[in-house]
């Protein structure tokens, strides 16, 4: 069978940055985050008794080595569940620049999950298809329920993933992205994980994530917008100390990153309430109340770095189309 499935990336607002088990990749906190509307990738996956080998192409080319290897370990899970042998054709397309911050391995990995675990015949909870993206990468689990999502870190594997807080449509939150790089990271998220612990402010982070993770469960379930966005501030630079303390260390920021995060600061002292996040790449993530989307669409017109704006909606978890 020959299945295609979509899946948008996804924003954290707590993040996820380093794991307590490397093999299951369970994560060491917690983490919380919105499903993004206009970001997202579509997988077609089609097994094929006449195929020698798994194909895999992204964004138009066939990809090798590395990149190839973790789509052809991901599907070797599926074909191991589901008792097949069959090598499959995988076309995947991004409708954004892939490995730059906005999460494209999440997206990925939640249509992959779900794309290839149908065409191998299995008809997967919610819950197992979150453990399995998991696998594939660690914040795609979130990408699969709707809306606003919390992954649990859970002991085991099969406890670890993650469920939707609430529905797309329960809180008009947008994320404006503001593209400042399209260039790919050196280090990868993947990679960075593995040396989270190296930084000397990782274990204080940790030991406050519990707290955090319920302070912002608490500002969502009552709409209040300012703790929110405190938070989620707070969290991302928190996130970035540890990765650029860490050994080597992470710069994920460029200039402009730090240009925006001073702009964002002193539109909300102008009344403009918004805030920042960044993952790991050098793009803005603003997050803000809908109705002051517009303003903030033209006051980013007016930074010279900033290259594309993304508007972005809470949005629904992965689905076959
Ligand atoms: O799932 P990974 O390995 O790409 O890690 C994601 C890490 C961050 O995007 C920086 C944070 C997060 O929680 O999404």
């Amino acid at each position: 069978m020959k299945i295609t499935a979509k899946a948008p990336a996804n924003i954290a607002f707590i993040k996820y940055w380093g794991k307590k088990d490397e093999k299951l990749r369970l994560p060491a906190n917690g983490s919380i985050s919105m499903n993004l509307s206009e970001v997202f990738t579509t997988t077609t996956v089609e097994f094929d008794n006449k195929l020698k080998n798994d194909t895999v192409k992204i964004d138009g080319r066939y990809v090798k080595d590395r990149e190839k290897l973790r789509v052809v370990n991901h599907l070797e899970r599926i074909r191991k569940i589901a008792k097949v042998k069959k090598r499959a054709r995988v076309e995947s397309k991004n409708n954004f620049p892939r490995g730059t911050g906005i999460a494209s391995s999440a997206s990925g990995f939640a249509a992959l999950t779900l794309a290839a675990s149908k065409a191998a015949g299995l008809n997967l909870s919610e819950k197992e298809l979150s453990v399995l993206a998991r696998m594939g990468s660690g914040s795609a689990c979130r990408s699969i329920p709707d809306g606003f999502v919390e992954w649990k870190i859970g002991n085991t594997s099969g406890s670890s993933y993650a469920h939707s807080l609430h529905p797309a449509n329960y809180w008009s939150v947008c994320d404006v992205v503001a593209i400042v790089g399209e260039k790919k990271k050196e280090v990868s998220s993947t990679r960075g994980h593995t040396i989270a612990n190296s930084s000397p402010f990782y274990k204080t982070r940790i030991s406050g994530m519990r707290e955090k993770v319920s302070g912002l469960k608490k500002a969502l379930k009552n709409k209040d917008f300012t703790k929110f966005g405190e938070i989620v501030e707070e969290d991302a630079i928190n996130m970035h100390a540890v990765m650029m303390t860490s050994s080597p260390p992470l710069f994920y920021w460029s200039p402009e990153t730090i240009e925006l995060s001073l702009e964002v600061k002193s539109w909300r002292h102008k009344g403009i309430e918004c805030y920042f996040t960044i993952d790991a790449g050098p793009n803005m993530h603003i997050i803000c109340k809908e109705r002051d989307v517009l303003r903030i669409n033209r006051k980013l017109k007016n930074v010279k770095a900033v290259r594309r704006v993304i508007i972005n909606k809470s949005a629904i978890g992965v689905r076959v189309v």
